[in-house]
């Protein structure tokens, strides 16, 4: 029996240390005691303290949180920062009109004086970051009110926090609540935008390539973080002057080659790699499938239109982009989850820890029962996770008309200038009333089979009754006398220009609008609470189970807390991969391959003349590689996720080589379950950036401030 128990002990070891070096988003000052020697035996020339530092500067001073959902990074000692052109799109696109189309055309300040303020738009730096578990969980044990106490002894911390320095302070849970850790920001609120290329450039391929290797986007765009005359954070003022960093990041020339060392420094948002292989079967089956069925319907009445009409396909590019992100990702979550057998693993995971659990008498009675009671919970979970699926996905954010309405409660109730609806016209400039109509048709009926009766909201029942199920007829009548879902919006616009109580009485006999705050009123109201009951006693248990698996894998394995929008490195190689048999992606795409996906005025594969040119001449100045080619975007193995959208990707000298923009579809399971087998991020090269700024934009005074490094080839 002994034997038999070291035997096992020694297998677990094993398999626990031949891990996937790639996996991981780790933890920037714990790097040296997690990650700097398989890090410098991958390649690495810095050592941890190089990477971050609170003592000395180092590169993480050079990255930036880019408008709250992106990475960018520092890349000269005037505040020039790199992002992507995706994560810019809303403000390249506030500067655009129809005479100055810069999401077309592309925009290039040619001096700082044209460089275009974005009000709102925040560069955030992370001064420090510190462990506080052990105070926090001090002030937690034993405490009558457990969360309470957290809660207060956060606020304490922060306190005195202030009274040390003046940064912005936060104290975030890791390990869902298992590990504390404060985070000290600095905040710069005048951002400019200094220069993005065309849409046929920075988004080339739209959403055909979205998620797709081989990639030939140039996704990027440059900003300039601007401060006070003390280099100190300011809102916007034109007596600011350019941002002189800490630090900022050099330019490689050399690019990659397989096998190489790469590091992504950035703010990944959200992952779950620590879930029971119960919720991953829920997800895989419950979860995704609802997603995707909903918008595989909303995304085919959509495009239907967009395609016979230009108009329309302006109206609703941007929608169509963020429905069909959402869904082409949950499509190669499910396939990856498939194909690398994750509930599988989870399965032989759980064995494992059940093994090690009952071996331990202390852990048998703390961590015994956790897996049966997620099945019990999971089980219970199934129907609220369904309905509230469906709800969100078809009322919340899938039908306008509908979120839309809601967002008038307020105004209806108490009818002020202050609570009146704001935005609207921008709203109804890229509404369509037949395009709405005819997707609400289509998500009403879909949504009605799909759910059964008790769990759908009693007007939408009720509704459905009155027509007996004839949906076109059901929606006819809802938005027939709507002056909200209506073709024609000038009467409630001018309403609100003219006597409130009066277009706020207006709205609320608005049959529409009545209809829309009934269903999502009684969602939140009942429908809501009553998912958050289950959902609330799961994420309780998820913090045990955290804990469990800590305390009973962590003498083999080191952990990384999942990604909650906090600063994180992780580190891989430029590698191929196999997604089929029979077929190995390279690593890195060409020029060549750009103009092979020309389509000549299409929407997603047109592309500029300057650039066709620069290529039939083969211009390419320096940035070429050794072989006269010019690269554009390559792959590795770095663990990432949304939010890691315009992170630097660094060379072994720590060295700008690439900007991160995307993954590789067949591995976007990595947010659940990373394998490095298919697991890839998608990076364009600098030297393509580089290329644009210089050749096709002409802007090379912008490369002037960078600070470009190339070395021989036999110092490599
Ligand atoms: N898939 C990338 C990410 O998740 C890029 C999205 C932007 N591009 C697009 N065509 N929607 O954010
Ligand atoms: N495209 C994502 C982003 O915008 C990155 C990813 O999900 O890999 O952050």
């Amino acid at each position: 029996m002994k034997f038999i128990n070291f035997l096992f002990f020694l297998f677990l070891s094993l398999s626990y240390y031949t891990s996937n070096a790639g996996e991981g988003m780790w933890l920037p000052f714990l790097l040296s005691d997690l990650n700097e020697s398989e890090m410098r035996d991958m390649g690495l020339q810095l050592t941890a303290e190089d990477i971050y530092s609170v003592n000395q500067s180092s590169l993480k001073d050079a990255i930036i949180s880019f408008g709250g959902f992106c990475t960018g990074e520092v890349i000269s000692n005037k505040g020039l920062i790199l992002t992507n052109h995706h994560c810019g799109y809303g403000q390249i696109q506030k500067h655009s009109t129809l005479e100055n189309d810069y999401l077309k055309n592309g925009f290039w300040a040619m001096n700082h004086s044209e460089e275009k303020t974005n009000p709102g738009l925040k560069a955030i730096f992370v001064k420090y970051m510190e462990d506080v578990t052990n105070r926090i969980m001090a002030a937690a044990n034993g405490a009558e009110n457990r969360e309470m106490a957290i809660q207060e002894e956060i606020a304490a911390i922060i306190a005195e926090q202030k009274n040390i320095d003046t940064y912005d302070h936060q104290i975030k849970p890791f390990f869902y609540g298992n590990q504390y850790i404060l985070i000290a920001t600095e905040s710069y609120g005048d951002v400019r935008l200094v220069g993005a290329p065309p849409s046929s450039i920075g988004k080339y391929g739209a959403d055909t390539d979205n998620w797709m290797w081989p990639r030939h986007t140039g996704d990027f765009a440059l900003f300039r973080i601007y401060a006070n005359r003390d280099n100190q954070p300011a809102a916007f003022s034109s007596e600011n002057v350019p941002y002189t960093p800490e630090r900022f990041l050099e330019i490689s020339l050399n690019g990659v080659k397989d096998g190489d060392f790469t590091m992504i420094f950035g703010f990944p948002g959200r992952t779950e790699q620590y879930l029971p292989g119960v919720a991953v079967q829920q997800i895989m089956e419950v979860v995704n499938p609802a997603r995707i069925a909903v918008r595989d319907e909303l995304l085919a009445q959509l495009d239907r239109r967009m395609r016979v009409s230009d108009a329309v396909r302006i109206q609703y590019a941007a929608k169509y982009a963020r429905i069909s992100n959402g869904w082409k990702k949950w499509k190669g979550e499910n396939l990856g989850l498939q194909t690398t057998d994750a509930r599988g693993k989870k399965a032989k995971r759980e064995a494992e820890f059940q093994e090690l659990v009952s071996q331990n008498e202390a852990w048998q009675a703390q961590y015994g029962s956790i897996l049966e009671e997620f099945n019990t919970l999971y089980a219970s979970y199934q129907p609220h996770v369904l309905r509230e699926t469906y709800f969100s996905e078809v009322f919340l954010s899938g039908l306008e008309a509908v979120r839309i309405a809601y967002t008038m409660k307020r105004f209806v109730e108490n009818p002020t200038e202050k609570s009146a609806p704001k935005g609207l016209d921008e709203f109804y400039k890229d509404y369509n009333h037949e395009v709405q109509t005819e997707a609400m048709i289509a998500l009403f009926e879909l949504f009605a089979n799909a759910l059964p009766e008790s769990e759908q909201p009693r007007a939408f029942v009720a509704l459905g009754k009155k027509y007996k199920g004839n949906w076109a007829k059901a929606v006819d009548k809802l938005t027939k006398k709507s002056s909200i879902a209506t073709e024609d919006p000038s009467k409630l616009l001018a309403g609100l220009e003219g006597d409130l109580d009066k277009v706020a009485k207006q709205i609320s006999n608005d049959a529409f609008y009545q209809f829309a705050v009934a269903i999502i009123d009684e969602y939140l109201t009942e429908q809501r609470p009553a998912s958050r009951e289950v959902k609330d006693a799961i994420d309780a248990l998820q913090t045990q189970y955290m804990e469990a698996q800590l305390n009973v894998f962590g003498e083999d394995k080191r952990f990384y807390p999942d990604a909650n929008s906090t600063l994180r490195v992780s580190y891989g190689q430029v590698e191929p991969f196999s997604p089929v048999d029979g077929i190995t992606y390279n690593t890195q795409t060409y020029l060549d391959g750009v103009i092979a996906k020309y389509i000549p005025g299409d929407y997603e594969f047109d592309l500029p003349k300057r650039l066709i040119e620069l290529y039939e001449s083969k211009d390419f100045g320096p940035y070429a590689d050794t072989n006269g080619k010019m690269p554009v975007c390559f792959i590795a193995s770095n663990h990432t996720t949304g939010g890691n959208s315009g992170s630097p990707a660094l060379d072994a000298h720590g060295r700008l080589i690439g900007l991160n923009f995307d993954r590789a579809w067949e591995g976007t399971m990595s947010d659940i379950n990373y394998d490095i087998s298919r697991c890839r991020n998608i990076m364009v090269d600098a030297r393509y950036i580089l290329f644009i700024v210089d050749k096709f934009a002409g802007a090379g005074y912008l490369l002037e401030e960078m600070t470009l490094v190339e070395t021989a080839a036999d110092n490599l």
